[in-house]
């Protein structure tokens, strides 16, 4: 693999879920290429090998919640002086059943995590970056923000939700400078994947089988690594993507090429 750049040197970047198998790889690339990262996630969810890295403050908190996101963003204030982008990678897959069937205590608390979540962070972050006339965002969508995903309604819903928000912001903030693109990411080796493989295994369908087969509906025969979508991200936080906002990218290993 070739030396990280320094792309991201002297940014201040605000990284949720960063506990999790994409946030972490997001917030070691950013650390990789000079940046300071504020990693945000729940209780118990892993932060403390992402916080034991140079030029991380970890932060415990939910993405629900107004007053943790303004903690959040008075740490980076305080720690680093600036904000100068932000990562909305937290997310939850929800329940893995039919839509008739779907329990609605989880289709609600599925687009509050992903979308409330989503909106309250460019709510509350954003604000510093317009002032300053520079910044940029990255919202976690997904294949499934692009398509319809059965047994994953709220799910589905909740990235579809994530690229429309994403499209409002950056056309309201491009006048001041601020990139706001969408990442839409296949099956990648992570917890949510061997959860979701957990719910979708049967009598007749074996874990194996079933990653086998997961596996074969993406073009390049394979599941994607969380690096590989830090990498995308920490290229859209880069000045190398100075003229790119308003996407929604699929990394897919052309899955929605199809
Ligand atoms: N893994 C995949 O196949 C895949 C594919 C497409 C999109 N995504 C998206 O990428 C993002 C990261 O997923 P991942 O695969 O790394 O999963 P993950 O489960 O490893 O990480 C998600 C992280 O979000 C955190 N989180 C959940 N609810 C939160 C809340 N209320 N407040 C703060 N943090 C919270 C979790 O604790 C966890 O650390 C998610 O938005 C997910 O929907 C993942």
């Amino acid at each position: 693999m070739s030396e990280p750049s320094n792309a991201l040197a002297g940014k201040v970047i605000i990284v949720t879920g960063a506990g999790g198998g994409i946030g972490s790889e997001t917030v070691r690339g950013a650390v990789d290429r000079g940046g300071s990262v504020v990693a945000m996630d729940l209780a118990g969810a892993g932060l403390d090998q992402t916080a034991s890295l140079d030029g991380v403050v970890a932060l415990e908190g939910d993405v629900t919640s107004t007053a943790d996101w303004e903690r959040v963003l008075a740490a980076a204030i305080d720690s680093f002086g600036t904000v100068d982008g932000l990562v909305n990678n937290a997310g939850i897959e929800g329940a893995i059943t039919p839509l008739i069937e779907y329990p609605e205590a989880m289709f609600d608390r599925v687009l509050d995590v992903n979308v409330k979540g989503v909106w309250l962070g460019m709510k509350i972050v954003g604000p510093t970056m317009l002032d300053k006339g520079a910044g940029a965002i990255v919202n976690l969508a997904s294949v499934a923000g692009l398509g319809g995903a059965s047994n994953l309604s709220a799910y589905s819903a909740s990235k579809h939700a994530v690229i429309g928000l994403s499209k409002s912001a950056a056309l309201e903030m491009a006048p001041s400078g601020v990139r706001v693109n969408a990442v839409c990411p296949s099956p990648i080796d992570t917890r949510m994947m061997r959860s979701l493989e957990e719910s979708m295994k049967s009598d007749d369908l074996d874990l194996d089988t079933m990653q086998q087969l997961i596996a074969a509906s993406i073009p390049l025969g394979r599941y994607g690594q969380p690096s590989e979508v830090g990498d995308l991200i920490c290229f859209l936080l880069s000045d190398d993507a100075k003229f790119l906002s308003g996407a929604a990218i699929p990394i897919d290993g052309a899955m929605k090429a199809r």
